[in-house]
């Protein structure tokens, strides 16, 4: 069966962004003045995948009313005669079949997943973190999808991060058996640097067999105390091969203060309209060398 649905667990606290994520989800961040979670929708939708379920949460309503018509917003805009930017408030409106499913307490990504299957039924889907924004980010689910129509078994994407970075991620052990494909041997969820086998990290691109969801039943709270898809996927090696795709292109981590940052500027320097003045602005601050500010 070919890979029709994406899950998109975004219902997590947001903590390393308090208290800007008390009231509005990590989710709703801008790069510049598209939200994050639009570009993972923009990179389904790329790939031909329309049906989208998002794990969401009591705090999580922006993402559902960013998705949705919105009748006064296009009524003002039409008013104001502003066509341009009204063209695209509708095809946001219309972009996605979305359908939400509450996860009614934030156990863990796994547990997230786990919520998602009554949406999902016994079918092969995608999971993109909403976290991370990828260059080539059509290509890379598409060439996954080829990976899972070639042998009908689940396919993560890696990426290769600094040994002092494998903290941060969920970390795979592999062996490439063709150019850029790989079997999974083993996974271990941030570990240390000097426990971490590879600084090869998952990068929150997914495609599971179904028999994903009966792990995640079986999986104990483990890193933080929560549910964690790594641990799932784990157990889920010892009946299935899992596959790995690696990323070639860049990626762009949205989920920490000073990744985002990068993120947003790096965006805005490649932008027509505000590229160039941005670089002069940095070319300044530098060139006064100004240094980081003592807050207390
Ligand atoms: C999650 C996953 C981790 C993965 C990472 C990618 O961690 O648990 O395996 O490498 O996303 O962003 P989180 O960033 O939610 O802590």
């Amino acid at each position: 069966m070919e890979v029709r649905k994406a899950v998109l667990p975004v219902a997590g606290w947001g903590t390393r962004f308090l208290p800007a994520t008390k009231a509005m989800p990590k989710e709703m961040f801008p790069i510049i003045d598209k939200p994050v979670i639009q570009f993972i929708v923009e990179e389904l939708l790329e790939a031909g995948i329309e049906n989208v379920i998002f794990v969401t949460g009591r705090h999580k309503r922006p993402i559902e009313h960013h998705f949705d018509i919105n009748t006064d917003l296009e009524r003002h805009l039409e008013e104001a005669g502003k066509e341009k930017i009204l063209k695209n408030i509708r095809e946001i409106s219309h972009m996605v079949n979305p359908i939400y499913v509450r996860q009614k307490q934030q156990l863990g990504l796994g547990h997230a997943v786990l919520t998602s299957e009554p949406a999902v039924g016994f079918e092969p889907f995608i999971v993109s973190l909403g976290d991370i924004i990828l260059e080539k980010g059509e290509k890379v689910l598409r060439d996954m999808m080829d990976i899972y129509n070639r042998f009908g078994k689940s396919v993560i994407a890696l990426f290769e991060v600094p040994q002092e970075d494998v903290s941060k991620y969920g970390i795979a052990k592999v062996k490439e058996i063709e150019d850029g494909v790989y079997i999974v041997e083993d996974l271990i969820e941030k570990p240390s640097p000097e426990e971490s086998p590879t600084n090869l990290a998952i990068v929150g691109r997914y495609i599971f067999t179904p028999k994903i969801f009966e792990k995640l039943r079986e999986t104990k709270p483990g890193k933080g105390g929560e549910i964690q898809l790594t641990d799932a996927m784990k157990l889920l090696l010892e009946e299935e091969v899992i596959y790995a795709y690696r990323i070639d292109g860049k990626v762009y981590d949205t989920g920490n203060p000073v990744d985002y940052l990068k993120t947003v500027i790096e965006f805005a320097l490649s932008r027509e309209d505000i590229g160039e003045e941005l670089f002069s602005f940095l070319q300044e601050l530098i060139s006064k060398q100004i240094q980081p500010i003592d807050r207390p």
